[in-house]
C-alpha cells in the first residue's frame, strides 16, 4: 500500500501546526511543517540583504537551502512571515521545493502542513482538512502567542500583518491558498485547541 498522506492546509495562525503535529503523533506518521521551507528560503534572501521579491536570487536561495536552514531560530516573526509569503509566490522557488517535500511524504507517510498540500503536493492524498478561523480570532490567537514568546505585539497590527499574508497567498497565480475541490473544512472560531484535534481526528478517523 502506497503510504499514507494526511495534507492539513488553511490560512495563517489557524492552528493547524498544532493540530497536524499531533494527528502525527496519534498515527504515527511523519509530520512536515511546509512552511518552514518558504520560511528558511525567505530567511537566507533577506540574510544577503536582498529583496524576497527578486526571482533570481529567491530561486538560488531555495535551490541552495539545506536542512540546516530548516532548524534555524529565526524563522518566526514578522520579517521572516512576509519574506516567506513573498519568496512562496515565486514559481521557481515553489518548483525547488516540490520534488523534496514529494519525497518526504512518499518515503514514509506524513502529516504535512501548508497552504497546497491538498492541491498540488499531494493532489491524491486520501484525506484532506483545511483548517481555518475568523481572522479577528487568527490574529488573538498569534498575538497570544507572541506574548507568551515575551514578544511585544499590537494586535491591530497582527491582525493586518495577518490579514495582508492572507491576501497574497489566496491571490497569487501559483498554488493559490485554497480548499482542495475534496477537502473537509474545519471552523475552528470557536473551538479551543483540545475541540480542534479532537474533531479533526474524528475526521480523520472517518476517512481511514
Ligand atoms: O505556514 P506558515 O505561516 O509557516 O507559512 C509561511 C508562508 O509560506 C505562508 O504565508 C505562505 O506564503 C508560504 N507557504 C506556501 N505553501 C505552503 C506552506 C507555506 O506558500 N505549503
Amino acid at each position: 500500500a502506497r503510504p499514507l498522506v494526511i495534507a492539513v492546509d488553511g490560512p495563517a495562525a489557524a492552528g493547524k501546526g498544532t493540530l497536524a503535529r499531533r494527528l502525527a503523533a496519534a498515527l504515527d506518521l511523519p509530520y512536515l511543517d511546509t512552511g518552514l521551507l518558504y520560511r528558511a528560503v525567505g530567511r537566507r534572501v533577506l540574510d544577503r540583504g536582498l529583496d524576497p521579491r527578486d526571482v533570481v536570487v529567491a530561486e538560488a536561495e531555495a535551490r541552495a537551502m539545506t536542512a540546516e536552514d530548516l532548524a534555524r531560530t529565526d524563522l518566526r516573526g514578522p520579517a521572516a512571515d512576509m519574506a516567506a509569503s513573498a519568496v512562496a509566490a515565486i514559481p521557481a522557488v515553489r518548483a525547488a521545493l516540490l520534488d523534496w517535500q514529494r519525497e518526504f511524504g512518499r518515503r514514509h507517510g506524513a502529516v504535512m502542513d501548508g497552504r497546497d498540500i491538498g492541491t498540488v503536493v499531494f493532489p491524491d492524498a486520501p484525506i484532506k482538512l483545511f483548517v481555518t478561523a475568523g481572522a479577528k480570532e487568527r490574529a488573538r490567537r498569534r498575538w497570544a502567542e507572541l506574548q507568551a514568546r515575551g514578544v511585544a505585539a499590537d494586535l491591530d497590527q497582527v491582525e493586518a500583518e495577518l490579514r495582508a499574508r492572507d491576501a497574497q497567498d489566496a491571490g497569487r497565480s501559483v498554488a493559490p491558498m485554497k480548499p482542495a475541490e475534496d477537502a473537509t473544512v474545519l471552523d475552528t472560531t470557536a473551538l479551543d485547541a483540545e475541540a480542534a484535534y479532537a474533531a479533526a481526528l474524528r475526521l480523520v478517523r472517518a476517512r481511514m
